[in-house]
């Protein structure tokens, strides 16, 4: 089964089993299934966050299941339901479409409801986490529905609990959210601000904010069902102040932001873009023309490809920076 329309690179590579999921019961009759059970199994939401360097040679589990809707509020929130197949971005223009603000910054993000947790999907200031409420999941191994509240995912930079404890073992099923009645705009994020004084907004509502993010991210980053991309391919590092200042010494021109613990976050795209190889390709694998941090199926590359220019940029930064980049996608 080839799993080429399903991973927003485009790659062409194959599953063994392919099974599209809608709902627990059939999560269940897998796991009681005597050959389907003993498969590796890979769960895929809409194949945003991945990069498939080879054939897979087990059970794709197609996260299907639809579905949003108001479930509770309080003087505080309004918590708000999907299921994990939704499509993000849908769901997004969605509680703006309510008059719900919370979720704006995180318009146009590519892939499902579901893998949204699962790499604590960040744009422009707000992480999922800020607006997280609850998930329910399956458990594969003991057989059960879970739920986890906020503190039990262990949301971290791109980072939770099913990249580490829970990997290849819980599976998404729904995610609540919980929008704030007192709606903040989050314009901390310089392209963002910048792009609402060009339309001489003052006092954004979610919307204007919405539409900001929206206009940023088609400028900077290609659109999937044009150009294969996984989105950023790698996490901004972080590094401790005095590594960070030794290189700002050398490099005056470094970006660079401060987090809560005294270290730094380094602009991954301007260190990439600093080896010399934004627009450039190798093979059939090409680093975006407009963000360094974008890597781009040029049309049939292979997965192996694409790792291999990732191997390339990461030897290249390492070189010069003496940092280490780290791949965001998973790959398989
Ligand atoms: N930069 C360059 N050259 C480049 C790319 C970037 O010099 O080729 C510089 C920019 O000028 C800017 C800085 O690097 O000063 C940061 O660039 P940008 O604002 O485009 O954001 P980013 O740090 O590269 C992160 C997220 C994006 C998210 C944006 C906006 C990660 C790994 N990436 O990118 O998330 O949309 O901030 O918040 O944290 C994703 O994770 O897939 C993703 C797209």
């Amino acid at each position: 089964f080839s799993l080429r329309h399903l991973n927003t690179f485009g790659i062409d590579a194959k599953a063994a089993v392919y099974l599209p999921v809608d709902g627990v019961d059939m999560l269940l009759a897998v796991r009681n299934d005597k050959e389907l059970s003993v498969l590796p199994r890979l769960i895929l939401g809409g194949g945003s966050n991945l990069l498939l360097t080879q054939d897979f040679p087990g059970l794709v589990l197609h996260m299907r299941g639809a579905g949003m809707h108001i479930v509770d509020e309080d003087e505080t929130c309004v918590y708000v339901k999907a299921s994990a197949g939704e499509n993000w971005h849908r769901f997004v223009q969605w509680t703006l479409d309510l008059g719900l603000g919370g979720l704006e910054n995180l318009s146009l993000i590519p892939g499902s409801v579901g893998a949204a947790p699962i790499q604590n999907i960040g744009a422009y200031g707000v992480e999922v986490k800020d607006r997280f409420h609850s998930l329910t999941a399956f458990d594969f191994v003991d057989g059960k529905t879970i739920t986890l509240d906020n503190a039990a995912c262990r949301f971290g930079y791109r980072d939770s609990v099913f990249k580490q404890a829970l990997r290849d073992r819980a599976v998404v099923l729904d995610v609540t959210f919980a929008l704030p009645k007192q709606w903040q705009a989050n314009m901390n994020y310089a392209d963002v601000m910048q792009e609402l004084s060009l339309r001489q907004i003052t006092a954004p509502s979610p919307r204007d904010i919405a539409d900001a993010v929206i206009a940023i991210r088609t400028r900077k980053l290609p659109d999937p069902a044009q150009i294969g991309n996984a989105g950023s391919f790698f996490k901004n590092p972080i590094v401790q102040a005095q590594q960070r200042d030794a290189l700002l010494v050398q490099h005056p021109q470094l970006v660079s932001y401060a987090q809560p613990d005294g270290s730094y976050k380094l602009a991954a795209g301007w260190l990439i873009d600093q080896c010399g190889w934004k627009g450039k390709s190798l093979g059939a694998a090409g680093v975006y023309e407009k963000q360094a941090l974008v890597l781009v199926n040029r049309g049939g590359a292979s997965g192996k490809e694409i790792a291999a220019l990732a191997q390339a940029i990461q030897t290249d930064v390492q070189e010069k920076f003496s940092v280490k980049l780290e791949p965001e996608p998973v790959f398989i």
